[in-house]
């Protein structure tokens, strides 16, 4: 029987989006009314951790706990992965030992190859290539304030990173647009979506990406791993923060997202991620009820 893994958005169908958008739902409901909701008693999560995080180490921490079962945490530092045992070794191992598997790494062939050698499913916690939990909790925060996100649109304004690989995913698999602006040199590249070119179009100027969509959002200008081109970015990103002109451009309903963590005055402006249209607070949390989603149909299936 094959192994269910999330490595890349892509890997889920358009109905079982909408089956883990509905059991987030609910999950989150009866986590708001302290209702138990425990079925992966007995079940561990292992986390291993080659880059740093915030949101990605509470959230599926926390959210394998308030589920009943139980987390192991590793880092490149502290395990054998910091001194050169292979992947697949360790993939054989730990998965002997555990029922799920998050990582976060750096290229997307090491986690492929992880799950290769795996005997239970894998998460992708964000690679250089594909962050699809982050988009998971987006889309749902989305539908929360504003319902489906089929047919609307979507702004992304920055660096053609593992954020706006996913959500190209995303909205081919879904059934949106994404306006694209980025600076010259740092494009998206469309090769590691896989996407068709029906899904996207792309902008030069970032106000003009803007104009009249249904979500702005943006990024960091330097991703984890990239911190040796950060002078160079800092220049060639300084037109793309989004500020109130761009949100000014979008509908007048239009929400700004990031992914956090976020650096106010580089790639958004205060008074957008501290304004009225922001959401980032709830997209931030629905990560923990996404996931719990997620976890629960990897290990269970559909309740
Ligand atoms: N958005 C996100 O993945 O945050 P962390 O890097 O803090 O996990
Ligand atoms: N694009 C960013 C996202 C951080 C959550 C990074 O990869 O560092």
């Amino acid at each position: 029987m094959s192994i269910p893994h999330y490595l890349k958005f892509s890997d889920f169908s358009a109905d079982e989006y909408d089956y883990l958008f509905a059991r987030t739902a609910l999950i989150k409901k009866k986590f708001k009314a302290y209702d138990q909701h425990q079925p992966l008693v007995d079940r561990t999560l292992a986390m291993i951790f080659e880059k740093a995080s915030t949101r990605t180490r509470v959230s599926f921490e926390a959210g394998m706990y308030q589920m009943g079962g139980s987390v192991v945490n590793l880092t490149t530092g502290d395990s054998q992965l910091g001194r050169a045992e292979p992947i697949e070794d360790t993939a054989r191992v730990i998965s002997r030992m555990v029922d799920l598997v998050m990582i976060r790494t750096y290229e997307q062939t090491k986690i492929e190859r992880f799950a290769e050698f795996s005997r239970v499913p894998v998460i992708n916690g964000l690679t250089n290539e594909f962050h699809p939990c982050q988009i998971l909790a987006d889309i749902f925060t989305f539908m929360e304030h504003r319902g489906s996100i089929r047919g609307k649109t979507v702004a992304w304004v920055g660096d053609g990173n593992n954020m706006a690989n996913t959500w190209l995913q995303a909205a081919q698999l879904l059934g949106f647009t994404v306006h694209v602006s980025t600076p010259s040199g740092y494009e998206i590249n469309q090769a590691v979506s896989g996407v068709d070119s029906t899904c996207y179009k792309v902008f030069q100027d970032p106000m003009q990406a803007c104009a009249g969509v249904d979500l702005v959002t943006t990024d960091v200008w330097t991703s984890m791993g990239f911190e040796a081109e950060n002078e160079a970015r800092q220049q060639a990103f300084a037109d793309w923060c989004v500020d109130a002109d761009m949100m000014q451009a979008a509908h007048p309903e239009a929400l700004f997202m990031h992914c956090l963590p976020a650096h106010r005055g580089e790639e958004v402006s205060a008074d957008v991620i501290d304004g009225p249209q922001s959401v980032v607070w709830d997209e931030a949390e629905n990560r923990l009820h996404v996931q719990k989603a997620l976890m629960e149909y990897l290990l269970l299936g559909k309740a």
